[in-house]
């Protein structure tokens, strides 16, 4: 049994505030391989790293990401609603996060949320992770949306790509008929059948998002070839 790559969805956010510079220089910090995050697109059309379309959840305010400017985004605080600890967190630009990548050897996986406007987005999204290609491996683009997908790859033919969701026999023909490296898929949706039908096209399996050790061992004997958890640190603890 190989060992699963442990990943940490949206950096090390059991602990620190998700997605933001903070909670994935702690998962890299802890050894994490690889990191998860969510990107939207701000009002002028800076690519931001936040998983909600508004602020209203993880930060102090209030409204879509694409009816605020980068300049209004910058000045929200987005650790205080995880605790008072973290207040003066900032949202980050994926740009910033992606330098992460130039001085340590950890990889991102980039989920696509929503681009307003496709086609430049790609290209923004695909120059970005071509400046900041990781020093070893590679970055990914995830996506529940198809299109998203498509248009990344369109911009970029040479990005592995990764279709999301929750049904994986139905992730791994859509992943089959567009020449997906990736499958990325809810915990619930993933069995043996499906992981060795995957291997046998030479695609991989990530499965999400998976918190408890236990659960983790059972999807590691199953054979995938990523874990994706709020709790990468004590997961790559346990594996050590
Ligand atoms: O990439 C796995 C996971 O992040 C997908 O769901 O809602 O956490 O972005 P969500
Ligand atoms: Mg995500």
């Amino acid at each position: 049994m190989s060992t699963p790559i442990i990943e940490a969805h949206r950096g090390y956010s059991a602990a620190y505030p998700e997605n933001t510079l903070l909670a994935f220089r702690q998962a890299i910090a802890a050894g994490a391989p690889s990191i998860e995050l969510d990107i939207h697109v701000s009002a002028d059309g800076e690519l931001v790293v936040m998983h909600d379309a508004t602020v209203d959840r993880t930060t102090n305010g209030t409204g879509a990401i694409a009816n605020l400017s980068w300049t209004e985004l910058q000045r929200l605080d987005a650790g205080s609603w995880k605790s008072p600890t973290f207040a003066g967190e900032r949202i980050p630009s994926l740009e910033e996060t992606l330098a992460l990548s130039d001085s340590s050897p950890v990889v991102f996986n980039v989920e696509v949320k929503r681009f307003s406007d496709p086609v430049r987005s790609a290209e923004k999204l695909t120059a970005m992770l071509r400046r900041h290609a990781p020093r070893q491996g590679t970055h990914i683009v995830s996506s529940f949306d198809l299109d998203a997908l498509l248009q990344v790859r369109a911009a970029d033919a040479g990005l592995p790509l990764a279709i999301l969701g929750s049904d994986g026999v139905a992730l791994l023909e859509l992943a089959k008929k567009h020449s997906f490296s990736w499958v990325h898929v809810h915990h619930e949706g993933v069995t043996r059948d499906m992981v060795l039908a995957a291997h046998a096209h030479g695609i991989k399996v990530n499965v999400w998002t998976v918190d408890k050790l236990e659960l983790a061992q059972e999807y590691a004997k199953l054979g995938v070839d990523k874990i994706c958890s709020n709790r990468a640190p004590e997961l790559l603890a346990a594996i050590r």
